[in-house]
């Protein structure tokens, strides 16, 4: 199975102020650049519970009928009617293999400490990252430490009117 992130910071690498809020981010995205295209190719979502209290926060659940699994050691809030959600504990390796064992072809894995373990694991094949243009100076950050160097292939780096550079890199092994 094929595991790929897709993420938005702020230029000083955040993906959340300290308490969790996105406002630093433009609303919807801000303007079109892959995101719709990128989850059309996904047929799974492995996403921490903090990611999941979030998503479960917005007006609209974003992923329709698309499998979301929650990495949560506890209990989970209920989803909305018609959202998949099935909760999950375990290494990343137990879970990338019990989603391949699943029948799954491509996850989409989100939420810092879950894509920060699902990096360390040398788990995740592609990695596209898209800036906006502010520094926030302190929050949630998209990377932490790391035992050794994840060393990346830049595969492309496209700029958007609204100041948006998107970076798609694959993980080398
Ligand atoms: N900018 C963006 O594009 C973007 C994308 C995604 C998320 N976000 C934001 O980032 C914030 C969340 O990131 P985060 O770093 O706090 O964490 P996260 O990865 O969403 O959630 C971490 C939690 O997931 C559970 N977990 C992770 N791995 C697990 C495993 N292997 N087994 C069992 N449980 C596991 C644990 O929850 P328990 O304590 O329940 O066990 C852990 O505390 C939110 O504010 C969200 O809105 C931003």
């Amino acid at each position: 199975m094929k595991v790929s992130v897709f993420v938005g910071t702020s230029v000083d690498g955040y993906i959340a102020r300290s308490d969790g809020a996105l406002d630093f981010l433009p609303p919807d995205g801000g303007e079109p650049h892959g995101y719709n295209e990128f989850i059309a190719s996904v047929d799974a979502l492995v996403i921490g519970r903090n990611t999941y209290e979030t998503v479960l926060a917005l007006a609209a659940w974003p992923y329709s009928e698309t499998p979301v699994f929650v990495l949560s050691t506890k209990a989970l809030r209920p989803p909305p009617a018609g959202a998949v959600v099935e909760r999950m504990t375990g290494s990343p390796e137990e879970i990338v293999a019990t989603l391949t064992r699943r029948g799954f072809r491509h996850a989409y894995v989100d939420g810092g400490v879950t894509i920060q373990s699902f990096l360390r694991a040398k788990l995740v094949q592609r990695l596209t990252i898209t800036r906006v243009p502010v520094i926030i100076g302190t929050g949630i950050p998209l990377f932490g430490p790391i035992a050794r160097d994840v060393m990346l292939k830049h595969l492309e780096t496209r700029q958007y009117p609204s100041g948006l550079v998107k970076s798609e890199y694959e993980v080398l092994a």
